[in-house]
C-alpha cells in the first residue's frame, strides 16, 4: 500500500517518546475486500516486518483456513505499528528482557492518523476488528467488545481530529464485525467454541 510519506514520518515521530520498537505497516491486497485490524505487533512481527507472524499469527492462520481464506484475501494491519514493550525479570534471575504489552491510549493516538489514512486507502468492503483495542479505537472508546463479538455492525468509525485532539465519528457508515483477538484463546481456552461460532456468523454475512 502506498501511503503519503509525511503521514508515515509523523507516525514514526509521534511514537518515539514511548517504549516501543520497530514499525510494521501492514500487508495484503489493495483495494481490500476485507481488512483485519489487530492491536500492535509483537517481537516476531517487528523482526519479520509483517503482521501476525508469531504465535497469534498461527492461530489467525487456523481461523483464516476455517473460513476458506488465505492471507492473500485480506489486508492485515493493527492500531499501533510499533511493538510496545516492558522490561521484565526472567523468572528466578536478575536478567531482564523485553516483554510485549498492550498499547496505551497515547500510543494509540500516536498512530491514529496513519490508521485513518490506511482505512481510506484500503477502502475495504468489510472491516474485521480483532480485539478490544481495535474496537475501542474505531467504534466506542469505552465499549466492551465482548458484547458485540460476531455481530455485523453498520456504523460510523472514530477518526482522529488532530486540530481538536479528539476522536469524531465519520459521516459515512462502514460494515464492521468485531472478533476475538487471535491471542485471546491463549489466556482463555474456554472461548474456543465461541470463536468458531463468531466465524460461522461472519461467514453467513459475507
Ligand atoms: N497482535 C497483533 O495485534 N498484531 C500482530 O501483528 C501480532 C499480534
Amino acid at each position: 500500500m502506498k501511503l503519503p510519506e509525511d503521514v508515515i514520518k509523523r507516525a514514526e515521530q509521534n511514537i518515539e517518546p514511548f517504549d516501543t520498537e520497530g514499525f510494521v505497516l501492514g500487508k495484503g491486497p489493495v483495494p481490500a475486500e476485507i481488512m483485519m485490524i489487530g492491536e500492535a505487533p509483537g517481537e516476531n512481527e517487528v523482526y519479520d516486518g509483517e503482521p501476525f507472524t508469531g504465535r497469534a499469527g498461527k492461530e489467525l492462520d487456523k481461523q483464516l483456513s476455517y473460513l476458506g481464506w488465505t492471507r492473500d484475501d485480506v489486508y492485515i494491519t493493527s492500531v499501533v505499528r510499533s511493538r510496545p514493550y516492558k522490561w521484565e525479570k526472567k523468572s528466578g534471575g536478575e536478567e531482564v528482557r523485553k516483554a510485549n504489552r498492550k498499547p496505551n491510549k497515547k500510543e494509540v493516538k500516536a498512530h491514529a492518523e496513519l490508521l485513518d489514512v490506511q482505512i481510506e486507502e484500503a477502502n475495504p468492503r468489510v472491516i474485521l476488528l480483532l480485539g478490544g483495542v481495535a474496537y475501542q479505537r474505531l467504534i466506542d472508546e469505552k465499549g466492551k467488545i465482548s458484547e458485540v463479538i460476531g455481530e455485523k455492525l453498520e456504523t460510523p468509525l472514530l477518526r482522529y481530529d488532530q486540530d481538536n485532539d479528539t476522536y469524531v465519528k465519520t459521516e459515512r457508515s462502514y460494515t464492521v464485525i468485531p472478533l476475538y483477538h487471535p491471542a485471546a484463546v491463549f489466556y482463555n481456552p474456554s472461548i474456543r467454541e465461541s470463536i468458531y461460532e463468531s466465524l460461522d456468523r461472519l461467514q453467513s454475512y459475507l
